[in-house]
């Protein structure tokens, strides 16, 4: 038989070629978890919007840990963390460029949400006896500020080392129907513990309503790596807010005991998911509101643990909120592709949203989220990451 003998820079053009196809391959349907993983090009995040200059900016602690935020909504765009083998694994639902969230169907991937996270039920409330309208985006709801919320705003940034940076922004008197000028400051803090720890604070000269959160969509095994169903979860929350088909709370605190809501033990998000329940079939599946046993506390308690089955990387949420709102990603639909090339299919994302429970400013018995000229609100929450081996 006669050997065919390719010159070897052929060989080479050839190997590489056959590896790009499949690389690609592997790409366009899922993470491969074993390539090397990246924080995207910051080249790629700067644009100016509403006349001011959007930008990246990296996190790095000593263990190589390395988050990207993005001023353009206050985002957390990745967050690289080392799995149980000690490979970094991007663990944020995120965009390879910054377009990819100004596009984005769903506009709060990783973002700060304000003026008010979660819905204010019919897109009104009243405070001293004024009624104030809210701009509709989740009909007949407010959603997490409105449909121009801080998600969408440009902060001002200023880093001040390698792990801090800090984002400014005013949210103008009646900007999405609220009173007040309300001046917001977001710091992100990248700790040596693995730690992303973000401190809200925010002053105004009007009587307001404020609940501001972060919207990071987790998937422990690695953005774009399928599933998170089979991840694990527990919340220490006894009561939970469940809500009528608009999402909105009826205003009770029901027990979550003997019911799919019960994560006081480690579970895995899937086990219980399509149940024939009510309040899975009004959320289409976890979207609701935990009651914290802890309550709303001067020092930062355990909220929320999540475990990847596959990478063994632990997310601990830690928060002085009363609240957390668990969303399993049921209206994740496939339309944007992720970092990658991926889509954002079904459930391949989770969120736990520190918070004052859901239409606060409407339910007297729920703690106050009114904050008065001359007062400081300032709440700390962190996702803190570690590995189950
Ligand atoms: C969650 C909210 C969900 C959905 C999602 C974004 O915070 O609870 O109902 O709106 O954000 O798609």
């Amino acid at each position: 038989m006669k050997r065919i003998i390719l010159p070897f820079c052929v060989a080479v053009a050839v190997l590489a070629a056959s590896c790009n196809n499949s690389t690609t391959e592997t790409k366009k349907n899922m993470q491969d978890s074993t390539t090397t993983v990246a924080l995207p090009d910051a080249k790629t995040y700067q644009q100016t919007i509403d006349g001011k200059q959007t930008n990246l900016y990296v996190l790095k602690n000593k263990n190589n840990v390395q988050v990207a935020i993005s001023n353009y909504g206050g985002r957390i765009v990745s967050a690289l963390v080392p799995d149980k083998e000690g490979k970094l694994r991007d663990v944020v639902v995120g965009f390879d460029s910054l377009q990819g969230f100004v596009t984005s169907t769903d506009g709060y991937y990783g973002a700060t949400i304000g003026r008010f996270g979660n819905r204010i039920g019919k897109a009104q409330f009243t405070l001293d006896g004024k009624v104030y309208k809210l701009a509709v985006n989740n009909p007949p709801n407010a959603l997490h500020g409105g449909p121009k919320g801080f998600h969408y705003a440009v902060f001002d940034a200023k880093q001040t080392g390698d792990t801090t940076v800090e984002l400014t922004y005013l949210s103008k008197d009646l900007e999405e129907g609220y009173p007040g000028n309300l001046n917001v400051k977001v710091t992100f803090t990248l700790t040596d513990e693995n730690e992303i720890k973000m401190t809200y604070e925010a002053t105004t000269d009007k009587k307001t309503v404020v609940n501001l959160t972060n919207h990071a969509y987790f998937n422990l095994n690695g953005q774009g790596s399928g599933t998170i169903l089979n991840h694990t979860l527990t919340i220490n929350a006894d009561k939970y807010t469940p809500v009528d088909s608009n999402l909105i709370p009826t205003g009770k605190l029901d027990p979550v005991a003997g019911t799919p809501f019960d994560f006081t033990k480690s579970t895995a998000i899937g086990a219980r998911i399509d149940e024939a329940n009510e309040q899975l079939k009004n959320g289409k599946g976890y979207d609701h509101n935990y009651v914290l046993n802890a309550g709303q506390t001067q020092d930062l308690h355990l909220a929320a643990e999540a475990v990847g089955d596959q990478s063994g990387i632990v997310l601990q949420v830690l928060t002085q909120e009363p609240g957390i709102q668990f969303y399993s990603g049921n209206f994740m639909s496939g339309k944007n592709k992720i970092k990658g090339g991926i889509a954002d299919d079904l459930r391949t994302a989770f969120c736990l949203e520190t918070q004052h429970y859901p239409d606060s400013p409407n339910q007297p018995n729920f703690p106050t989220t009114t904050l008065e000229p001359g007062k400081a609100y300032k709440t700390i929450s962190i996702y803190k990451f570690s590995v189950k081996k």
